[in-house]
């Protein structure tokens, strides 16, 4: 790969930041940074209803990237809709679908592994409808255990994250889907991609999920932009999550009809700049190649086992599988005598940014029996040097904090 770092102009003005915190939010490159630019100096107009060339650039600027996100996941234009984030497209899922399909004697399963964006919004929806919320547990690496004994015929709903984003486990979701298809072919299953999308090629015909969610900004895209894919025969049957503007066929002091997908999921004005910029995020991605990043998080991955083994041996816990191929750039650790916030606040001293707390993942850090981890994650502008840098830090943190005991 070519010098990334200098894509991305944060590390024009911060030429020492050792940025591992990618799986909360990645760094923008200058394309993207430039496309936003572009929309709100040269076009930067309301889509859809005006007449007007600034307007109606916008408007193609804005449908031209949910064509783009379509070939990225390798699906339909109209099964893309826009929301503000992961977060948000996972509860679109639970009140639009949840709530209409929920009934008594229903199950919901998800996974003791999942963000809270994709257990909190199932576990309120079990709660409204008093129906059994099912918790698929890991085992001691953190792989996922199995489902066989948990899927039944009464299981209306799987919600599962493609990507633990504390462990870095890789879920197998195609043999996942497969199984519980067999076991349930009723069943509808909703994948949390917020960080697989970012981090491999990801085929949604080849995956047989029912819906996906993902986040621009963790892509390299901004803030505010999150993609709900789903299978358009289930888009068709759901009703509106959000009613007002944009969302309407016909308005009546009697009764309103409603578009079709996605735009009945799409109300009010969107984030119109942040979407068009996102296509940017899409095509720099593209330019480096989906493989490629995905080789690279790997190579990083086993580097940094290694030499936190090497250096540190039992005096770290490192949580997650320890074969680099079954986990993703996300590195979760403690020390077994220092806080991990204390880490944190240390590694900052040497210009080392790392996530350190429950990374909303609470009903995970209880199995683990564990308050908090200390996590480092990798993206494409992530280098063996930048690991050299943490190890060194880390060092440091033994060093002031570590009195074995
Ligand atoms: C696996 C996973 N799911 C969902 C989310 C929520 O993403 P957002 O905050 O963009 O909605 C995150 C964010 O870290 C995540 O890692």
């Amino acid at each position: 790969m070519h010098n990334i770092k200098s894509d991305f102009p944060i590390f024009e003005h911060l030429p020492n930041l050792v940025y591992l915190d990618s799986t909360a939010t990645a760094l923008k490159p200058r394309v993207v940074i430039e496309k936003l630019t572009e929309y709100y100096t040269q076009y930067s107009a309301n889509i859809y209803r005006g007449l007007y060339r600034i307007s109606e650039k916008a408007t193609q600027e804005f449908e031209a990237v949910r064509e783009h996100t379509a070939r990225f996941i390798n699906a339909k234009p109209n099964e893309v809709i826009f929301t503000r984030n992961t977060t948000e497209a996972i509860n679109l899922i639970a009140y639009s679908l949840g709530r209409s399909i929920i009934q008594e004697g229903d199950e919901i399963v998800t996974t003791i592994m999942e963000h809270h964006a994709n257990f909190v919004p199932w576990q309120q929806l079990a709660f409204e409808n008093g129906v059994d919320l099912k918790v698929v547990d890991i085992d001691d690496e953190g792989n996922l255990q199995s489902l066989d004994t948990v899927i039944t015929k009464r299981t209306k709903l799987l919600a599962l994250t493609a990507i633990s984003n504390v462990l870095g486990t890789i879920n197998p979701i195609k043999d996942i889907v497969k199984k519980a298809r067999t076991l349930n072919p009723e069943i509808i299953i909703i994948l949390d991609a917020a960080q697989a999308v970012p981090h491999m090629k990801l085929d949604v015909i080849a995956l047989d999920c029912d819906f996906i969610a993902f986040s621009s900004h963790k892509m390299c895209g901004p803030t505010g932009v999150g993609v709900l894919w789903g299978k358009q025969e289930l888009l068709q049957q759901m009703p509106p999550f959000l009613f007002g503007g944009e969302m309407i066929s016909e308005v009546s002091l009697e009764k309103t009809t409603f578009q079709n997908p996605p735009q009945r999921f799409e109300a009010g004005t969107p984030a119109i700049g942040e979407v068009i910029a996102f296509g940017a995020a899409l095509s720099y991605l593209e330019s480096i190649g989906m493989d490629t990043i995905r080789a690279h998080e790997r190579q990083l991955t086993r580097y940094a086992l290694e030499r936190l083994d090497q250096q540190f041996g039992d005096d770290i816990r490192v949580f997650g599988p320890q074969n680099e191929e079954d986990r993703a750039g996300i590195v979760a650790f403690r020390f077994r005598t220092v806080h991990p916030h204390d880490v944190a606040q240390i590694l900052d001293q040497s210009q080392v940014a790392v996530r350190a707390g429950h990374h909303c993942a609470m009903p995970l850090h209880k199995r683990l029996q564990v308050p908090a981890t200390t996590r480092a994650s990798f993206y494409v502008y992530t280098t063996e040097e930048d690991i050299e840098k943490f190890i060194k830090a880390l060092q440091n943190v033994k060093e002031v904090l570590c009195t074995r005991k």
